[in-house]
């Protein structure tokens, strides 16, 4: 798929399923693409476009920054949140794109004084996919704490006694009220980045650019 024929290079995007796919669409749009199945309805997982030379790959969000740094895709669309995990190596992060907008926090269970527990220097077990994060967070704060990878659903730690607190991204706080739980800290603003291959950025330039371009403009007018 790594077809670097400077005269009609094959651009390959890497999306994720649902937030990102739906909120990335519109951007693809503005630059004159449009993909031609829906990744909720089909199980195919290399998409076609309106254009024969862009395809788009349908991979884990979190699995976006793997696939573009390793050539596999060009260019995708991820999380802050998943790029800091992984660390962004060989990634050229050019647009914010204000899309799939969050925060990442902590939360506690309502009766739990996280203040207090802090203030006393609790030893605090955190359940959260985002270990990096999470662990710098904490020992900015000099909180020590024994970090619990989970996968998801981080909202059922606390309430089982698996955690004292987990990290998490919030959006309209729904998931924890739903839960009994109470955010006590934001730790970041998140939105979604256009992540592109550094090679690929060079080599496939000229289709390139234009795409990253229409992605910033579109972005700025919906921001
Ligand atoms: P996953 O399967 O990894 O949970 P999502 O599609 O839920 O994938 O999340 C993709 C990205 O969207 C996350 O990396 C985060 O940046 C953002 N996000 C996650 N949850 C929310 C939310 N509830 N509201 C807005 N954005 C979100
Ligand atoms: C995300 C996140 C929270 C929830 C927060 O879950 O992991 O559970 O959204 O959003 P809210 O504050 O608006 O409730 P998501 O919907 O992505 O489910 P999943 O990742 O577990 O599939
Ligand atoms: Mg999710």
């Amino acid at each position: 798929m790594n077809d670097t024929n400077t005269a009609s290079p094959q651009l390959i995007l890497a999306l994720s399923k649902g937030r990102i796919f739906e909120d990335t669409l519109p951007l693809l749009s503005a630059a004159g693409i449009e993909v031609l199945e829906n990744p909720e309805t089909s199980r195919k997982l290399i998409l076609a476009t309106n254009d024969p030379a862009v395809r788009v790959l349908i991979v884990r969000a979190s699995d976006v920054p793997t696939y573009v740094q390793h050539g596999a895709a060009d260019f995708g669309v991820a999380g802050k949140d998943v790029l800091l995990e992984h660390g962004g190596e060989g990634l050229y992060q050019p647009v914010d794109l204000r899309i799939a907008c969050c925060r990442m926090s902590v939360a506690v269970n309502a009766g739990f004084d996280y203040e207090n527990a802090v203030r006393q220097g609790a030893r605090l077990r955190v359940a959260t996919k985002f270990v990096h994060t999470a662990r710098e967070h904490f020992a900015k704060k000099g909180v020590h704490v024994d970090l619990i990878k989970l996968y998801g659903s981080m909202e059922l730690a606390p309430l089982v006694g698996l955690s004292d607190a987990i990290v998490d991204v919030v959006s309209t706080g729904g998931t924890l009220r739903a839960n009994n739980l109470v955010e006590v800290e934001k730790i970041m603003e998140i939105s979604s980045r256009l992540v592109v291959n550094q090679a690929a950025l060079k080599l496939k330039r000229e289709r390139l650019q234009p795409i990253i371009e229409a992605f910033e403009r579109a972005s700025k007018l919906q921001g």
